[in-house]
């Protein structure tokens, strides 16, 4: 066997319910749960439609590249999204949704034998982060070092922290912008400063931005080929976005995105995925270029979240300190340090317990780095499910504060 499996850490959400054995639940309450980041809201129909009225395309073996027309149709989502013209043929990769990319894509840039002498490759990834960032470090033979999130600085990940001698042995930066789980999204200068450490060291950005059309402010979250466009960066140098369907059209199962950007890596990245196998189903091509290319459904969708996160919000902030997030469907909410001294953990467990309720103890999103686990004390709450079961959540979730208090 790989020896490398070993490091695999569990699942948050194994963790949980290892937090949840034995534990009965009120029957008072019906369950909510805000603890899985799973879009919930309807499918648009179109999609549905544009899907199962091209499964003719089964009969054939897809092309690891994608379709042109499916190319195009990215293409013309980032032109009309950031005003950035890409050349689908070089600059653009469909992939079975960001999940599988983000991990492939470490076994493609990373050098595992490199540095040998000083520990090996290093990815240096946000501190709490989405897990896959870890095992894709790992199974590429690197070291993952990772970078907390500073509250004082609207959680932005502190590329201070990072030593000289680990910037030398870094080979592939991981940016998750929106934030899971923080919301937060990343600045011009941290952009300009990670891009200047990336002309330093030479290691690869890849931008983790699935969340981006779900925000909250008129302006819609910087991406990282904007930063880069914006400091005249236009060869998108040791830079790729990654981006989803998943969130934008409410298409979890479709697993549908693409990754788009400096044209070197996306030659080498297809002639990994030619030999992975992971070439998207011709349905689901027709489907995702349907998807692409139409944005009243992602503008509506836009609003369920906005009028969700407007009136969920306050109730919590008068209980807890939580903020309307930059972006994404997560509030990233303190425990009260009056109630079970501040534990994230003990605060889930009895919550569940008592009304029911669900939420993801923020330590298990984040790892012990510099002396701390940044996700310690925080709970995440994805805000997923309809209006009304997010509200009468917010309601139980300030009885039990009040109660506990
Ligand atoms: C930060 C982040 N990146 C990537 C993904 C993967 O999304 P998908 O594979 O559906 O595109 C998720 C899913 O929850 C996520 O939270």
């Amino acid at each position: 066997m790989n020896p490398l499996l070993q490091r695999l850490q569990p699942y948050p959400f194994e963790r949980l319910r290892a937090l949840f054995a034995g534990v009965q639940p009120s029957s008072d309450f019906s369950p909510i749960s805000l603890g899985i980041g799973e879009p919930k809201h309807a499918t648009p129909e179109f999609i549905q439609t544009t899907l199962t009225s091209n499964l003719e395309g089964l009969a054939g073996y897809p092309a690891t590249a994608g379709e042109p027309k499916l190319r195009q149709a990215c293409a013309g989502w980032v032109q009309q999204r950031y005003g950035i013209t890409l050349d689908p043929a070089t600059q653009i990769l469909p992939v079975n949704g960001t999940r599988e990319a983000l991990f492939a894509l470490a076994q493609t840039v990373v050098d595992a034998g490199a540095h040998r002498d000083s520990g090996g490759p290093v990815i240096v990834c946000p501190n709490p982060f989405y897990q896959i960032y870890e095992g894709a470090a790992y199974l590429s033979g690197s070291t993952p070092y990772f970078v907390n999130s500073d509250p004082a600085r609207n959680f932005a990940p502190d590329w201070s922290q990072v030593p000289d001698d680990v910037w030398a042995r870094t080979q592939l930066v991981y940016v998750c912008s929106p934030g899971n789980p923080t919301g937060a999204v990343m600045p011009m200068d941290e952009w300009e400063r990670l891009f200047a450490l990336s002309d330093r060291h030479g290691f690869v950005i890849a931008s983790d931005e699935c969340y981006s059309e779900i925000y909250f402010r008129d302006e819609a979250p910087l991406g990282g080929l904007q930063a880069a466009v914006r400091l005249g960066r236009t060869d998108f140098r040791r830079l790729v976005l990654l981006t989803s369907l998943s969130k934008r059209s409410n298409v979890p199962g479709l697993r549908s995105g693409f990754v788009a950007g400096d044209a070197a890596i996306l030659k080498q990245f297809l002639l990994y995925r030619t030999y992975h196998g992971s070439a998207m189903a011709l349905p689901v091509q027709h489907a995702s270029a349907a998807a692409w290319a139409d944005e009243q459904h992602v503008i509506d969708n836009r609003e369920l979240y906005r009028r969700k996160f407007a009136q969920v919000t306050p109730l919590l902030a008068e209980v807890m300190d939580v903020a309307l997030p930059d972006a994404g469907f997560y509030l990233w909410a303190q425990v009260p340090p009056n109630v079970f001294g501040g534990s994230d953990t003990e605060f889930a467990r009895a919550l569940y317990a008592q009304y029911n309720v669900t939420v993801l103890p923020g330590s298990y999103l984040a790892r012990e780095a510099h002396g701390l686990n940044p996700g310690a004390g925080r709970v995440r709450m994805a805000l997923v499910a309809g209006v009304e079961e997010c509200l009468e959540a917010a309601h139980r979730i300030r009885a039990f504060i009040h109660s506990q208090s």
